[in-house]
């Protein structure tokens, strides 16, 4: 096993968690395509090499999804909707010229 420093400024982790209408999932909210905006604006924005945007399973608080956090400086946004992006943009805009 090797241990190294991340290579990312920060994750996005979007859960994409998807309970198929058991109970309530981030999935219900159309999460996947939450993640594919996301990455989308941040390959435009030429941020990949320092932002990851990556799907996760549940991360705990399903009735507050859809879920989207910000890690390691553990941001945390709930109930998001496609017109919240640029909300997350902007905070990543913030970690990104502080870094
Ligand atoms: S299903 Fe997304 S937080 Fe649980």
């Amino acid at each position: 096993m090797n241990q190294s420093a991340c290579p990312f400024v920060c994750h996005v982790f979007v859960c994409t968690n998807d309970r198929k209408g058991e109970r309530k999932s981030c999935a219900d909210g159309q999460a996947k395509a939450l993640k594919e905006l996301l990455k989308d604006a941040v390959a435009k924005r030429g941020w990949k090499t320092r932002v990851r945007v990556s799907q996760s399973g549940c991360l705990g608080l399903c009735q507050q999804g859809p879920n989207v956090v910000i890690y390691p400086q553990g941001l945390w946004f709930s109930g998001v909707t496609h017109d919240d992006h640029p909300s997350i943009l902007f905070a990543l805009e913030k970690i990104l010229a502080g870094s």
